[in-house]
């Protein structure tokens, strides 16, 4: 363990642009459930119920029971030791973008600033009426679902399934992808389409790919070239500890 740690250390010293794509597992340290396997939140909620735009439009007010639910979870939770390190990364400049699928907003409060948020976010709703946009609150999702002014229904700023992603940040995270010279990917089983196009476009363009993740997914034998097997919250700050002191 030690040595991957060092020789990550290494590949991120040299060979920038280095980006990370993160995953529920890098939040699953802050209390925030994951979402397949045991006691993720599709084991609750069955995504073809909750989790499709049709389900969404269909019943907006069954699909809001389990969002507020989430939206107090993640508005609750605070970054882990994971998500500082990131942030630290960039500030020493050896990080130039976090692509993640999460929505809970940790990356940007631990200080990360350049966070291209594929699945959307918790902080905005839309109006399904007159598109207006509001700032999320504990007050205005109190009664779901929550209404605008003019009595439009309000939708959070999040991709339900067989929605297209934000074209920005896809456009970006592609963009990131191609350029950079290291990858990490971190706490994602890599399992959602197009997110999980990003590590293969970035080995098709040469970069190092270095997953840190407890469990294997199915880039591990393929694709990556390291696999750190244990918690992002444990094995990132050593990785950070590891460039100080190669660069004092
Ligand atoms: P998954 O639930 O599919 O995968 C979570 C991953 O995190 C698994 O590989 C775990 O082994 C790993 N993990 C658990 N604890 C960890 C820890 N402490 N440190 C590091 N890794 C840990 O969740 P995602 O890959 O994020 O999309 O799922 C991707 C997308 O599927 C989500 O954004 C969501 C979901 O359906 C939409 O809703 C559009």
């Amino acid at each position: 363990m030690e040595n991957l740690i060092k020789r990550t250390a290494a590949i991120i010293k040299g060979y920038p642009p280095v980006v990370a794509l993160t995953g529920s597992g890098i939040s699953a340290e802050s209390g925030i459930a994951t979402f397949r396997g045991k006691g993720g939140i599709w084991s609750t909620y069955n995504p073809e119920e909750y989790a499709t735009i049709d389900a969404f439009m269909q019943n907006p007010a069954r699909v809001w029971k389990m969002l507020k639910e989430l939206a107090h979870i993640t508005m609750e939770a605070q970054p882990n030791p994971a998500h500082t390190a990131l942030a630290e990364l960039e500030a020493m400049g050896h990080l130039s973008a976090v692509i993640t699928q999460n929505i809970d907003s940790l990356h940007q409060r631990a200080g990360s600033k350049q966070v291209i948020e594929l699945h959307g976010n918790n902080r905005w709703l839309i109006c399904l009426k007159c598109s207006k946009r509001h700032r999320v609150s504990q007050s205005l999702i109190e009664e779901i679902p929550p209404l605008c002014q003019c009595g439009g229904i309000l939708r959070p700023e999040v991709v339900f399934f067989h929605e297209s992603l934000p074209h920005d940040a896809y456009q970006q995270a592609v963009e990131k992808s191609q350029q950079c010279g290291c990858m990490l990917v971190i706490g994602s089983s890599v399992q959602i389409f197009p997110a999980s196009l990003m590590p293969i476009l970035a080995r098709q363009h040469d970069a190092i790919i270095i997953e840190i993740n407890p469990e294997e997914s199915h880039l591990t034998s393929e694709v990556s070239d390291i696999f750190i097997e244990g918690k992002a919250g444990d094995i990132l700050p050593r990785i950070v500890e590891e460039i100080k002191r190669l660069s004092p």
